[in-house]
Formats: structure tokens, C-alpha cells, sequence
């Protein structure tokens, strides 16, 4: 497996100690962990936080991304920086790869940090609109679905007191390359039923769900927490799906307490 994929520079790597990769949520890019970078590349750990497959800046477009795919990417990248094992951080689509990673590379795993996640595998339902999803982008654009997904990503307090957060939300979608969102979204069609993994994972767990998150509702982090044997659970309020971007200093504190007790 060639690191092809991160040719171009599409990785933040900061930092020395411990190594924790972050994976991105779905149409963004590594720059949501923004905050989580600068925050604990300053105390002691190596931040590695790709861009995943055919989103940000990895140019590498196909018809499907598949979930195990970005996990053997990951894989691959950390096989190229020589780093053997490291704490799996995923938010939303990225939790799909963290369980994906977690299932072909457990010894690899130092802990997971699950964000914003769902463990179900997609029903009929769900396939049938990603594949709209996916034609609709190709022939429209990005632009269209920005202002319905910011409702239902941001908390109220981030819609109407956090304008900042708001324009970033709203620049990483805008700037998300169709081919690579209707990859992305024929790839999460296409993903597992993590639910199935849940009991098989023993690396310590953190669980991070966002109250007023509209995308995935705390009740889906709740059940991962119950399959999940070593792991626990928190739930950030005035946060929605995008808990580490809304309240990061409370994300970075809930992480860093983790990170060293695991
Ligand atoms: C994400 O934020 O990554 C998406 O909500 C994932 C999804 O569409 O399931």
C-alpha cells in the first residue's frame, strides 16, 4: 500500500510524544481540528491529522471512497511516519473509519475518541439518499446544501453567538470537491454495521456526543457507550455535531484528561 494518497502535503503532523490522529467529519476537512491540534501538540503529544480521501486537499478522487479504504490510508500514513500505534480520534465520518481501523488494525489502537458517532450500517433508506446526495453535488455543487446542514450541525448558541465558527462550517463545505463528497457518500452507504465491533473493541474509549447535536442524537453515543466494555461517555452542552469546532475548550480539556489516563 503506497501513501499516494497524502502526496501532496494533506496531513497536519505537529508536535512530539504520544501520537493521536485525528479524523475528520463529512464534507470537511482535517482543519476542524484546528483547536485540538494547537491545544495538545503544546502538552506533550503528536498530533497527525490527515485530510481523508478525496476531501481538503487529497486530491485523489475515485467513484467510491470506502470507509476501510480511508483506514488503510491512515494505515499507510502512519507506516510512512513509522508510528506503530497510536490513540484513533474519529468525529461523525471519521468515527466510521476509527471503527474500520479499529477492526483491521487493533493492535494498532492505543484508544479511541469517538465524537459525534453512530455504529448502525446504513438501511435502504439511508442508501437510496446518499446516492441522491452524491448526483445531486456532482451536478450542483456544494453551495446548495450549506445552510440546511448548518442548522442541523450547530448548536443554537454557535448559530447566533459564534459567527466565526459559523464561516469556517460554512468555507470548509464550499471548499469540499464534488467528486470527492459523492465518493465519500457511496462510501458511507456502503459502510458496515459497526454495532457488531462494538463488543470486540478493548482499548479504552471516549465518547463525546454533543447535546444539541441534530445529525447524530446523544441516544447513539449513549448505546455505543453500552457496547463498548472499557469506555466512557460525555455529553457537551451548547454543542452540536461539531462539539470540538462549538466548545473546544471544554473538548480539549474532556480529551486531554483522557489521553492521560489511557
Ligand atoms: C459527518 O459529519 O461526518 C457526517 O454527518 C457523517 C454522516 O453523514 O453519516
Amino acid at each position: 500500500m503506497s501513501v499516494s494518497h497524502f502526496s501532496v502535503k494533506a496531513f497536519d503532523d505537529l508536535g512530539t510524544g504520544s501520537v493521536v490522529v485525528l479524523l475528520h467529519g463529512f464534507p470537511f476537512n482535517r482543519s476542524m481540528w484546528r483547536e485540538q491540534i494547537e491545544f495538545l501538540s503544546a502538552r506533550g503529544y503528536r498530533c497527525i491529522a490527515p485530510d481523508l480521501r478525496g476531501l481538503g486537499e487529497n486530491k485523489s478522487y475515485g467513484e467510491i471512497a470506502t470507509m476501510e479504504d480511508m483506514a488503510r490510508d491512515v494505515a499507510a500514513l502512519m507506516d510512512e511516519l513509522k508510528i506503530n500505534r497510536a490513540v484513533i480520534c474519529g468525529l461523525s465520518m471519521g468515527c466510521y473509519v476509527a471503527f474500520e481501523f479499529a477492526h483491521l488494525f487493533p493492535s494498532r489502537v492505543e484508544a479511541l475518541v469517538l465524537a459525534g458517532a453512530r455504529a448502525e450500517g446504513a438501511d435502504k433508506a439511508e442508501k437510496k439518499s446518499r446516492e441522491q446526495q452524491a448526483k445531486r453535488v456532482l451536478e450542483q455543487g456544494m453551495t446548495h446544501a450549506i445552510d440546511s446542514i448548518l442548522q442541523s450541525l450547530l448548536s443554537r448558541r454557535t448559530l447566533t453567538e459564534k459567527p466565526d465558527v459559523v464561516s469556517r462550517v460554512r468555507e470548509m463545505v464550499a471548499s469540499t470537491d464534488p467528486r470527492g463528497a459523492a465518493a465519500a457518500q457511496r462510501g458511507m452507504a456502503a459502510r458496515r454495521d459497526y454495532r457488531d465491533d462494538l463488543a470486540n473493541i478493548s482499548a479504552p474509549t471516549l465518547i463525546i456526543a454533543g447535546r444539541e447535536d441534530g445529525v447524530r442524537k446523544p441516544i447513539d453515543a449513549e448505546s455505543i457507550h453500552q457496547g463498548i466494555k472499557n469506555s466512557r461517555l460525555e455529553v457537551i452542552d451548547e454543542a452540536g455535531h461539531l462539539m470540538n469546532m462549538e466548545q473546544p475548550e471544554i473538548v480539549n480539556s474532556v480529551m486531554l484528561e483522557f489521553l492521560s489516563q489511557s
